[in-house]
């Protein structure tokens, strides 16, 4: 086990190249299963996340062989299905994409209950019900989802109760090679979905509509290998949009796509924060007092829910009170006790936090409760001058590629360290 350790207060200053996706990459890796042939990923993040969707690939028979640090090539020829470990399985939320990929594949799927990042209840109800739309059988017991399609998958026109992206993708999953024409209404539009849907269509695939509420998946006999590059982590990005903003500096975050990034930009546009937008690239300087905002997360094209714990703390270093609302999941304020040791001063009542503006953290030992809260924590680390431990980084390396290295390079003085060493605390600059 390893820690982080900060000694804040220092400026950002420089240019961050922003890796690909998780969540684009990670879909996209178990997509792979349905293409009986060769595909090269590129642009892949060196992340945990992705090491484990390698590692059940390889203990279900895929051929995996990286071409690079960021490429690999993946051969599904001899998968096995039904073959996923449940112990790896049960590490990540996203590997209920092996339940689509398998039954498109095989017609049958058997994985272990996902797991991931602590937020309250998180059902798979509606993909479920989208698999069963399309002709299958599905049983929950002993840990397990069993999905079988006895006469094969059909096409047929689901309509989701809640936008999810996990279930609009595990239905293109699976309806990629069904007789017919699949359509999902009330999809999500979140730039992964495309993302997914562009590398399927690669494989000669036909879908549709994807990145709008409705997409249409017109079923075909066969994939065929491809090379295809991931597109960039607009989250990673947008973390280090408001690192820059928390820690007085300016960054050029290159690699993005800055559509991708409009709600973010927006929020820290109203906060008095300088984005300027080019190509590839967006550049956040800060330019003085944070201006008080209020935030409510939503399905893309809305604020990120991925991005709700990293603009807490933000407002934590505003004028006045700010309002956070969250639209997506039933508890993702769990980071704020961890934020009140460095004291923060957040009411939370129900899905919004109130945030009262301190103007200054003070250094303190936290946690990383979660993947994104991590990223908040580090980013209210490096606002905070003096020396601030985050622990249980395992959940940041789950997301985020060589965060302690490319913020280094920008100023940062970060590292990580054993968490058995002992650090005298605080430590005074
Ligand atoms: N929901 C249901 N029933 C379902 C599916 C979802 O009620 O069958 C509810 C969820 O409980 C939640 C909401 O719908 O309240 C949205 O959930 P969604 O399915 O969209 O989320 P997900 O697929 O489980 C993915 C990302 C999350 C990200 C959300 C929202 C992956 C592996 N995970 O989760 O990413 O927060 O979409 O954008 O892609 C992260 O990267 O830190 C992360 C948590």
């Amino acid at each position: 086990m390893e820690k982080i350790l900060i000694n804040g207060g220092i400026p950002l200053h420089g240019s961050i190249e922003v890796s690909g996706m998780k969540n684009a990459a990670l879909p996209i890796l178990m997509g792979c299963l349905l293409v009986e042939d060769k595909c090269v990923i590129e642009n892949l993040p060196e992340i945990d996340d992705v090491t484990l969707s390698l590692k059940i690939l390889e203990a279900m028979g895929l051929s995996v062989r990286m071409l690079g640090r960021n490429t690999v090539e993946i051969d599904s020829t001899h998968a096995v299905g039904g073959s996923s470990p449940i112990d790896l399985v049960r590490k990540m939320r996203a590997s209920y994409y092996l339940l689509g990929a398998e039954l498109g594949r095989f017609g049958h799927a058997y994985v272990g209950y996902p797991g991931g990042c602590d937020f309250g209840v998180r059902p798979i109800d509606q993909h479920i019900k989208g698999f069963e739309a399309l002709g299958a059988e599905v049983n929950v017991e002993g840990g397990y989802v069993e999905v079988n399609a006895v006469n094969g998958l059909k096409a047929n026109n689901i309509f989701f109760d809640v936008i999810t992206v996990g279930g609009t993708m595990n239905i293109i999953l699976a309806a990629v090679k069904a007789k017919g024409t699949t359509v999902i209404e009330n999809a999500a539009r979140e730039p992964h979905i495309v993302d997914l849907a562009n590398f399927l269509n690669t494989c000669g695939a036909k879908i549709s509509g994807a990145g709008t509420d409705t997409i249409k998946i017109m079923g075909v006999d066969r994939l065929h290998g491809c090379s295809y590059a991931i597109i960039p982590d607009m989250i990673e990005a947008g973390t280090y949009m408001l690192a820059a903003a928390a820690t007085k500096g300016r960054l050029k975050i290159t690699n993005v796509i800055p559509k991708h990034l409009e709600s973010i930009s927006a929020k820290l546009t109203e906060m008095g924060v300088e984005v300027i937008d080019d190509d590839e690239s967006v550049t956040v300087t800060y330019v003085g007092e944070l201006n008080r905002i209020n935030v409510k997360t939503m399905p893309y094209p809305g604020f990120p829910t991925d991005m709700q714990p990293q603009m807490g703390v933000l407002m934590c270093l505003a004028e006045g009170v700010s309002r956070l609302s969250e639209g997506v999941y039933d508890n993702r304020f769990r980071y704020v006790e961890e934020l009140k040791r460095m004291g923060a001063l957040i009411k939370v009542d129900g899905r919004t936090a109130v945030i009262e503006g301190i103007k200054r953290f003070s250094p303190a030992q936290i946690r990383a409760v979660d993947l994104r809260a991590g990223a908040a924590m580090v980013i209210a680390a490096l606002a905070t001058k003096g020396v601030t431990e985050v622990e249980d980084i395992y959940h940041i390396e789950r997301g985020y590629d060589d965060i302690v290295g490319k913020l280094r390079r920008v100023g940062a003085d970060i590292r990580k360290i054993d968490a058995e060493e002992k650090v005298a605390f605080p430590v005074a600059n």
